[in-house]
């Protein structure tokens, strides 16, 4: 977005032409919106005020109700999603100090932080987007540079959240994020304390000793792995957080590496925060499971249990894989696969629903994996017994 537009939509003649907008323009399509604005305004206000309302409704859709802000495409697509923001300020405001965003986008952390009651400063490099950030909270955003940030870091919890596009492409390298992640780490480190967020896929390696690390999921989406360090921080724990509900498994829970290459009454399947947290053997031990293979994150056991960072599935019925073999099974019991599972194992879900041909029946979970070397398929239904243990909602 140009500047000028920016500072129009986020001064009064701005703000009151955009509340102004009458309810009948939702719903309806970019050209036929296009066509109604440019009936009362000029091209460009109505050009400004149509984006306003298609980056609002895609905000709707992405997130489901956002309190009314000014949005770049762009910036869209970066904002950390409410309820991630919404947790991480709480943990931020319990320290008690001021906070400093030094990539605050939009404001998506900002505004929560502010909600929180921090006391906030957001910095941000591009023009548009600080003059957007600036009018979308209330708290003071200035245009400047991460690396040299207008204030004393040491007093300070620090949030970075760097930008992972360029050109307009999404980035999976870390030195090519910006600031680049070295960066973004020196800064962390000289913060009093501090939250940098790094994608779902970082590597493990990028991740110091000196930091916390959480795994941030919302429904079955990863979100990010955050880093949190300095006061408040716990260096070298480990957690899952599961979002909306505030589920949470840590470092310090009982660990269980009880490895067994037989599939037992019931299967559990981790959630990715789960993994990608290092927790499964603290999940084996909250679940009273073992580990079907050392390297895959399949659980197992022959006692009904349950927990809430973990899908947990009643056997019914397993076949050394073959696809003619497995057809015959399906067809032979009247079951479905209604979804497929698999964890190292070669064939994609969707492959092997084409090569399953039409099936009818009952719906079922096909768990596909490699159990002991040997390729299986786990013909399972979703466990209804056992109650929930383990970590509490928050
Ligand atoms: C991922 S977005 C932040 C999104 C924000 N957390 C939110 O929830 O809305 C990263 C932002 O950092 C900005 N940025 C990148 N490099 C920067 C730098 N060196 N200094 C300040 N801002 C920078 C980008 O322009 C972009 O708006």
């Amino acid at each position: 977005m140009r500047p000028e537009r920016a500072r129009w939509l986020a001064s009064r003649a701005g703000r009151e032409a955009l509340e102004g907008l009458g309810a009948g323009l939702e719903g309806l399509d970019p050209a036929g919106l296009a066509g109604r604005l440019r009936r009362t305004f000029p091209a460009e206000v109505a050009a400004a005020l149509g984006e306003q309302l298609a980056l609002r409704q895609r905000a709707r859709e992405r997130f489901g109700e956002l309190p009314v802000m000014l949005y770049t495409a762009e910036g869209l697509e970066m904002m950390t999603h409410p309820l991630v923001a919404r947790r991480r300020a709480a943990r931020v405001a319990g320290l008690g100090l001021a906070a400093a965003d030094l990539t605050c986008g939009l404001g998506g952390d900002l505004a929560a932080l502010a909600g929180a009651g921090v006391e906030v400063l957001g910095v941000e490099r591009e023009e548009a987007t600080a003059v957007l950030a600036g009018a979308n909270v209330r708290g003071r955003v200035a245009r400047g540079d991460a690396a040299r940030p207008p204030c004393d870091l040491q007093r300070l919890a620090v949030l970075v959240d760097p930008g992972r596009r360029r050109d307009g492409r999404r980035t999976f390298d870390p030195a090519a994020f910006s600031p680049p992640w070295g960066r973004c780490l020196e800064l962390l480190r000289s913060a009093r304390s501090g939250s940098l967020k790094g994608p779902p896929g970082l590597e493990r390696g990028a991740v110091p000793g000196w930091c916390e690390l959480e795994a941030v999921q919302v429904g079955r989406d990863l979100r990010e792995l955050t880093l949190w360090a300095g006061e408040g921080a716990e260096p070298g724990l480990r957690r899952a957080v599961l979002l909306p509900g505030g589920y949470e498994l840590d470092s310090r829970a009982p660990a269980s590496g009880r490895v067994e290459p037989r599939l037992g009454r019931y299967l559990f399947d981790p959630e990715s925060c789960v993994t990608r947290a290092g927790l499964v053997e603290q999940l084996a031990a909250a679940l009273g499971a073992w580990r079907l293979d050392g390297q895959v994150a399949y659980l197992s056991s022959d006692t009904a249990a349950r927990h809430p960072l973990s899908a947990a599935f009643e056997v019914l019925e397993t076949v050394p894989f073959g696809v003619k073999r497995l057809r015959a099974l399906l067809r032979a019991r009247g079951w479905r696969p209604a979804e497929i599972r698999k964890r190292a194992f070669p064939v994609e879900p969707e492959a092997l629903r084409r090569e399953l041909g039409r099936l009818d029946g009952t719906p079922v979970t096909l768990v596909c994996t490699t159990v002991g070397g040997r390729r299986v398929a786990a013909i399972c239904r979703a466990a209804r017994e056992g109650r929930p243990e383990g970590s509490e909602g928050r």
